[in-house]
């Protein structure tokens, strides 16, 4: 199964992604993840795709679709996945589409977590997530047991660094120009799917759980 989460900077694609990678048993893949860790790691890459992060900008898509093609086919992939921020792009999405086609594969589900901008820069702020194994809370929506500690793994939460409202502000701009498209890109393919990411976290999984399939 070849899963694709589409929404704004924080409707919940990645609270969803790992949800639907625990029940089904496939990779959640974020290229927003795999930044962090190279950025955590101190990598060429990481420094980078820094730059571009911190202003709320998109990483180029030169930096981005190879990497991405590479993780996708590796060997735990070959049973699907769960795509969580790429495509982010109609290019991006082209690629894709053109790495799939070549291995008589195409993109199964496009999942539109759909909230308003209204509630979102409300959500952001709220958020801290680990840099150790990518767990993400709210601190009043779904806060961790113990205040600033991660429950999986016990290491510290951080609020990320493009959470700053202002950059929030940016990324939304961006996502409205840049990546909303891919929401007619992918209704014409007849694989789009929306549900309401304004429901509490459970409501929305049981509604993708409807689409996917138990
Ligand atoms: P990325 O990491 O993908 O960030 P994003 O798309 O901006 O999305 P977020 O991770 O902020 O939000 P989310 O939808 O995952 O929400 P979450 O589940 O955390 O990308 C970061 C940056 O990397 C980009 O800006 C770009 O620079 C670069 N980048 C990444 N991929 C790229 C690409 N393909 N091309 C180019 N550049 C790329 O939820 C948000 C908060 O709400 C959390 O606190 C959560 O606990 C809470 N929450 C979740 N669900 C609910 C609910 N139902 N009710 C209440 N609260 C909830
Ligand atoms: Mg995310």
């Amino acid at each position: 199964m070849k899963i694709i989460m589409l929404g704004a900077p924080g409707a919940g694609k990645g609270t969803q992604a790992k949800m639907i990678a625990a029940k089904y048993g496939i990779p959640h893949v974020s290229t927003g993840d795999i930044f962090r860790a190279n950025i955590k790691n101190g990598t060429e890459l990481g420094k980078k795709a820094k730059t571009y992060m911190d202003a709320g900008q998109l990483v180029p898509d030169s930096l981005t679709v190879d990497l991405l093609i590479d993780r996708i086919s590796q060997d735990d992939c070959a049973n699907g996945y769960v795509l969580d921020g790429f495509p982010r792009t109609i290019p991006q999405a082209q690629c894709l589409e053109d790495a799939l086609a070549a291995r008589g594969e195409s993109v199964d589900y496009a999942i539109n977590v759909e909230v308003p901008d209204s509630n979102i820069v409300n959500r952001m702020g709220g958020r801290r997530a680990c840099v150790t194994c990518g767990a993400t809370y709210h601190i009043v929506h779904i806060p961790p047991k113990k205040e600033g500690i991660c429950d999986k793994c016990g290491s510290g939460l951080i609020l990320r660094d493009d959470d700053k409202p202002e950059t929030v502000q940016n990324r939304l701009k961006v996502y409205h120009e840049q990546t909303q498209p891919l929401i007619d890109f992918y209704s014409k393919k007849g694989v789009l799917k929306e549900v309401d990411g304004t429901q509490e976290m459970n409501a929305v999984f049981e509604d993708i759980v409807k689409i996917l399939g138990a």
